[in-house]
């Protein structure tokens, strides 16, 4: 067996951590619930999520990617006999969501074209739903493929499959672009959008605190739920990066770095979302919450466009800014799903890995046709939050309770502190074995509990039929999990015990 690749430097490693985390879903997500959420009183549960269990969590996947030099499948298998599936259960969720993420950065690859021209002229939001989607009527009709989006795949599974090409060696070098230029462009747009008239009205309507907010239940959970998916976690990136870290390396402050800048961009983010939405109200002469939507594809196709088109002057220029910026948020992401796909597949069958990085885009790009398709978003939108909401929260919940009980976080413990340059006490064990798992266990059952009231009141997520929430909801995890079981029994030279390498 070959020698495991490497991370050529320590700073490869935490940028392409970083790369992953920060994603569209901090230009996009993160603003808009701290607005929603209580504005600048967020942060205080935001922070209490991030050190009950982001930190505790992304903390772990590193020190099991590390101790077990091997992608999530042959790590969870050493940690505890029989128990490979669970690291399955990543690496299938892992490529469910490549195959739509991958559709999102084909829009925004469209959209670096159209920035060219600012092509939505002024119906931005007509312009992405007929000119690009070519939206059909529903779910049940999916009318054939939106040639502007396939296109907008090719290039962006082209640009996901150079980057991995050669395995972390290339990964590293794109990072060093991928990571801080999207910072760069932010910081262009935070400029931007501050010195802009009504901006301050925008940045009152982020961060205005409203500390009432914080007794209700439903922030906490934003903040916890906002929390586990920001940092990438459940979906065996971290295990998969962390196993290429060479044997003497740093875990836990490797960890805070991540978290830090991760979160960094997030809150940087809110300023040139609400600080451009103060600038549109203040032009519109409307309040800034009829004007800024919900966050999510809106802003990025259609409320930040539209913004951009008032602006004095340069609207070419900071559209091309916007869409680079969200590309180069999302490609790392993008390319760091791949990696955890073909770790988990190279590390059980040992098989070439450059082959293994060609077919699994190839058939990544095959089944991302299907979010191609004119009834494309609407799948998209039910996959999305079937497997977040109950797909990545069960799997974060199962990873919690194989170290917190049964492998011991107190053993994982005292593998990472010695090598580590931040020591943790035994608040750790207590966040992994009791904490994290109560948190992440209430979410899944308030999730439970809500989906069930709705179908008792017969009202389904988005308004969709049945059966396509039984199709690309129910279905599609009942999939995910008989998949990842039947991997997880399959013997290979590798599972059985034996350290590879
Ligand atoms: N962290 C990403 C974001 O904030 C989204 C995401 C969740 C993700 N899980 C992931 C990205 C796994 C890559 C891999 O946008």
């Amino acid at each position: 067996m070959q020698d495991r690749e490497r991370w050529s430097t320590r700073t490869a490693f935490i940028f392409a951590a970083i790369g992953s985390a920060a994603g569209l879903g901090n230009a996009w997500r993160f603003p808009y619930m701290a607005a929603q959420n209580g504005g600048g009183a967020f942060l205080i549960p935001y922070f209490i999520a991030l050190i009950t269990a982001g930190i505790p969590l992304i903390i772990t996947e590193f020190a099991i990617g590390h101790k077990f030099q091997a992608g999530a499948p042959i790590a969870f298998s050493r940690i505890k006999k029989g128990w490979e599936s669970l690291g399955w259960l990543t690496i299938t969720a892992s490529f469910v969501i490549i195959t739509y993420y991958s559709v999102i950065m084909a829009w925004v690859t469209d959209y670096l074209w159209y920035s060219l021209k600012t092509a939505w002229a002024n119906a931005p939001k007509d312009f992405f739903f007929s000119k690009v989607l070519q939206i059909s009527s529903g779910p049940d009709e999916l009318g054939g493929f939106s040639i502007p989006v396939i296109i907008g795949l090719i290039l962006a599974w082209g640009a996901i499959y150079w980057c991995i090409r050669n395995g972390v060696r290339s990964v590293g070098k794109v990072v060093k672009w991928t990571v801080p230029l999207p910072v760069i462009m932010l910081g262009i747009l935070v400029i931007r959008a501050l010195t802009l008239p009504g901006a301050i009205d925008g940045v009152n309507f982020y961060l205005n605190p409203d500390f009432s907010k914080l007794l209700e239940p439903k922030v906490w959970a934003s903040a916890y739920g906002q929390v586990f998916f920001t940092l990438s976690l459940a979906t065996g990136v971290m295990i998969a990066y962390a196993s290429y870290l060479p044997k003497k390396s740093d875990i836990t402050n490797n960890a805070f770095i991540t978290v830090f800048a991760n979160c960094g961009i997030s809150f940087l983010a809110g300023f040139a979302v609400f600080g451009t939405m103060g600038y549109m109200a203040f032009t519109k002469g409307a309040l800034v919450s009829e004007v800024a939507g919900n966050g999510g594809i809106g802003l990025a196709f259609w409320t930040y466009p539209e913004a951009i088109s008032l602006l004095p002057f340069g609207s070419v220029i900071f559209s091309l800014v916007f869409f680079i910026m969200l590309f180069t948020l999302g490609i790392d992401s993008a390319f760091s799903l791949i990696e955890s796909i073909v770790a988990g597949l190279v590390d059980k069958w040992g098989w070439n890995k450059k082959k293994v990085v060609r077919l699994t885009c190839l058939v990544g790009f095959i089944i991302s046709l299907i979010y191609a398709t004119k009834g494309g978003l609407y799948w998209l939108d039910i996959v999305d939050k079937y497997i977040n909401n109950f797909g990545m929260v069960a799997i974060g919940l199962f990873e919690v309770i194989a170290i917190g009980w049964l492998y011991k976080s107190s053993k994982l413990r005292s593998y990472f502190n010695p090598i580590s340059e931040i020591k943790l006490g035994r608040w750790y064990d207590v966040m992994i074995a009791v904490i994290t798992p109560i948190v992440l266990g209430g979410i899944l059952i308030w999730n439970i509990v809500q989906e069930i009231i709705d179908a008792i009141n017969g009202k389904f997520y988005g308004g969709y039929p049945l059966w396509a929430i039984i199709v690309g909801g129910w279905l599609m995890l009942a999939v995910v999990i008989i998949m990842s079981i039947i991997l997880g029994k399959i013997k290979s030279q590798n599972n059985l015990g034996r350290k590879a390498n």
